[in-house]
């Protein structure tokens, strides 16, 4: 294309943004893309929804919306309008302007990056790839992968970057159940390939949220992402090795926590549990790990808090025992009672959960197991299902477990009718009895 024709390209795609009549698709309709679609779509843009699963492109044409952030309320207006709708066909590609990519990027079993759910979103984005298009990435990655990894496939189109299309990267920051902080005011940090992606990806995003925080590259994105997460990884290990310590010489650590953030400046509590969840802090700092061990740079805050934070289960098993043990009923064989499953509170999210490895380490040492979670009614456990009990089961176990602290639980009730209680996330603060065993 001459020098004039991608002038043009590029001012169509400003004016078609800034208009809002871009066209905008969002491939992976999960706890990311589908609170972006509503967004854009809240701002007047009509949104095609590109993701796999039948199953969820057909609730979102549905108007049933499978996340908890997002109403159906809210979803089945814009699909009615609309303004939003959802295939499994990349083919909708072709009538696209924009295309935010938010599929999953888990580790393998070794702690590798598995780019596979990249890679072939992309795979199928080019095949339909036209001029005139802006790509963002928001899946959290290793720095480097869009230029290194995307980049080379929409160039392969004979397309050139920064002229005849625009190609950025930008970390989503969303905190699912979060009510203060959701994808419209949670600040949104872009960096482009060239500077013209850079001012696209920023223009794109400033029609649909409230505050956009231009990079001077894809891989300064790529690398905010994961120094916010590892310091949120590293400071829980930290958090939770304090924690283990104030249990071995006998400190109440949450005291000690709150007594410390009365401190105005300089220190910012973190607070420790059962161990790390959910798809975002278990996981991308070793995406960090992977990239710079390649650098000749060991991660070793990430290692070593890793390794803490992996310990936790055990931690709290431990003291679930010794908590049995005191009230002279052994593990094997005692009822055990989990409150809250999800892996972190007032959400139903259930990915990496703690409560999980806390479930199965009790059921390895023979106890017998039930749990209540307003969110999850149901989940397989080494491939037996379990159903969510009603709370007041925790009073007839052994021992009841609170794992995930939930707003809707009954906490009074629970510490009158339990007849022990281990307290992984001091939810019972407050409450003093010699039946209540904190972490
Ligand atoms: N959930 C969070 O709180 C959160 C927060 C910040 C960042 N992230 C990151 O955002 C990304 C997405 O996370 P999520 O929680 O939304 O995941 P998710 O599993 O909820 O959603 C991903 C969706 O992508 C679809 N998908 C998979 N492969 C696809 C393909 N090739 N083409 C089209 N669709 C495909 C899946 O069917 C699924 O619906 C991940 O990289 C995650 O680390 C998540």
């Amino acid at each position: 294309m001459s020098t004039a024709a991608t002038e043009t390209t590029a001012r169509i795609l400003e004016d078609r943004i800034a208009s809002h009549r871009a066209r905008v698709g969002i491939v992976g309709l999960g706890y990311v893309g589908l609170p972006l679609a509503v967004e854009f779509a809240k701002a007047g843009f009509s949104v095609t929804g590109i993701d796999l699963h039948e199953g969820k492109t057909a609730r979102v044409n549905a108007g049933d919306s499978y996340v908890g952030d997002i109403p159906s309320a809210v979803l089945s207006k814009f699909v009615q309008e609309g303004r939003i709708r959802a295939t499994t066909d990349f083919a909708a590609v072709r009538d696209l302007d924009t295309i935010n990519i938010c599929v999953p990027t888990p580790l393998r079993k070794t702690k590798d990056p598995d780019m596979s759910y990249i890679v072939s979103a992309c795979e199928e984005i080019v095949k339909h790839f036209h001029a005139g298009m802006l790509i963002i990435l928001e899946s959290t990655t290793y720095p480097g992968t869009t230029d290194e990894l995307l980049l080379p496939m929409f160039e392969k189109t004979g397309l050139r970057v920064g002229q005849d299309f625009f190609l950025c990267f930008s970390p989503e920051r969303v905190d699912p159940g979060n009510p203060k902080y959701q994808t419209a005011n949670i600040p949104k940090v872009v960096g482009g390939t060239t500077p013209a992606c850079t001012e696209m990806g920023a223009l794109f995003y400033s029609q649909a949220l409230a505050t956009v925080v231009p990079v001077s590259s894809t891989q300064v994105a790529e690398m905010v992402k994961l120094l916010e997460n590892t310091y949120r990884m590293i400071n829980i290990g930290l958090v939770n090795e304090i924690a283990m310590m104030c249990d071995r010489i006998g400190i109440n650590v949450w005291e000690v926590i709150e007594a410390a953030a009365t401190k105005p400046f300089g220190f910012m509590p973190f607070y420790p549990g059962p161990g790390l969840g959910g798809h975002c802090i278990p996981i991308d700092p070793f995406y960090l790990s992977w990239k710079t061990k390649q650098a000749g740079i060991e991660a070793r805050f990430i290692e070593l808090a890793g390794y803490i934070n992996g310990q936790m289960p055990h931690f709290v098993v431990d003291k679930i025992q010794n908590a049995l043990n005191d009230a002279g009923k052994p593990v094997k064989g005692s009822r055990i009672h989990i409150l809250g499953v999800a892996y972190k509170k007032d959400i139903s999210d259930l990915r990496e959960s703690p409560a999980l490895d806390v479930m199965l380490l009790l059921k390895r040492r023979g106890a017998s197991l039930s749990y209540s979670d307003p969110h999850v009614p149901q989940l397989q456990l080494d491939g037996i299902d379990l159903h969510s009990q009603p709370e007041a089961v925790a009073g007839e176990a052994d021992c009841a477990v609170i794992v995930t602290d939930h707003s809707a639980f009954d906490y009074r009730q629970i510490a009158a009718r339990a007849r022990l209680i281990v307290d992984t996330r001091n939810a019972l603060k407050g409450v003093n009895s010699a039946h209540i065993v904190r972490l």
